[in-house]
């Protein structure tokens, strides 16, 4: 990745109501996918391409978060004279060479205003956004965010946009976006909208929660009125970008590199089981388990 984008925000203080009761007391970012929480994929992902300082926009209720990349010297300690060098290394595993910040959102005012929370750390530079609940591709084994820094730096964009395609009909959960051009894996991008219903969705490509800035953003955050929920929207800020003739570029998500959303049930028990099942050490034993459960429970008619 070009050194010209290093930050990343990463905006985990939304409330998780999609996913109650297991979200009542803990954050869904924290929700285990096989054997880590999702939000160590997300940081792991980032600090694989290239990015050295990661500030979460947290809320209420978000702490284990800080304590999850916080080192614990007491169960080090434990660990270490238990003789447990197996675990000691499972504790290294989640230590990674970036620097963490953590601010407040202090309302919940939308994605946008989470996003302005992070002006202050991103300075004059461009910045990485990233999900907290999006895991792109399995093991977070994708590159789409230094392809999308090399796509900034090289076509002078003001905004590069990871979009995935999604079924006609879900349009009204996702940023739509409308290309100026042609098909290809790289667009200028016309228009957004914030969840369209499919009759007023300009295409079925959605944006896939990894987003790369210029600082111009925060301008147009605080020039966005709040929606009708009172929510700040980033894809209406991105909006605005393109009404002034900024350069907003796409990127569709290789077919390998695909989005795993954690934000509702189905997609995270979907998520959960394929990441389990390519555990090395306990995928097959769960395979072998699930071909006997399947026999076992046949689908209900
Ligand atoms: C947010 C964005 C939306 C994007 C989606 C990806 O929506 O507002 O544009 O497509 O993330 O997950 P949310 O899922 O927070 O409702």
């Amino acid at each position: 990745m070009q050194k010209l984008v290093r930050c990343a925000i990463v905006p985990v203080a939304g409330l998780g109501t999609r996913l109650l009761p297991a979200t009542k007391s803990q954050p869904k970012e924290m929700l285990p996918v096989a054997r880590k929480p999702i939000v160590q994929y997300v940081a792991e992902e980032l600090v694989a391409n290239g990015i050295e300082q990661i500030l979460f926009i947290t809320g209420r209720g978000k702490t284990s978060i800080e304590n999850h990349f916080d080192y614990d010297p007491e169960l080090a300690r434990l660990l270490q004279a238990a003789n447990k060098q197996e675990l000691v290394e499972q504790l290294h595993a989640v230590e990674l060479n970036a620097k963490f910040f953590y601010t407040r959102q202090r309302m919940q005012r939308g994605l946008g205003d989470a996003v302005l929370c992070g002006e202050n750390f991103a300075g004059e530079e461009p910045f990485v956004v990233a999900l907290g609940d999006s895991i792109i591709g399995l093991n977070a084994s994708s590159r789409a965010v230094s392809r999308m820094a090399e796509l900034f730096v090289a076509r002078r964009a003001s905004c590069v946009l990871a979009v995935e395609e999604v079924p006609p009909e879900e349009t009204a959960h996702y940023g739509i976006v409308e290309p100026a051009e042609p098909d290809g894996d790289v667009f200028r991008v016309a228009n957004l909208v914030e969840k369209p219903p499919p009759a007023r969705a300009p295409s079925n490509l959605a944006i896939a929660g990894r987003y790369i800035f210029s600082p111009l953003i925060f301008d147009m955050i605080r020039r966005v009125q709040p929606d009708a929920r009172g929510e700040i929207q980033l894809t209406d800020a991105i909006q605005l970008m393109c009404e002034e003739g900024r350069r907003v570029l796409a990127l569709k998500l290789p077919p390998g590199e695909k989005r795993y959303d954690i934000g509702n049930f189905p997609s995270y028990f979907e998520t959960f089981v394929e990441f389990a099942l390519a555990d090395p050490d306990y995928g097959p034993g769960l395979r072998a388990a699930l071909e006997r459960m399947l026999v076992r429970m046949p689908p209900r008619s």
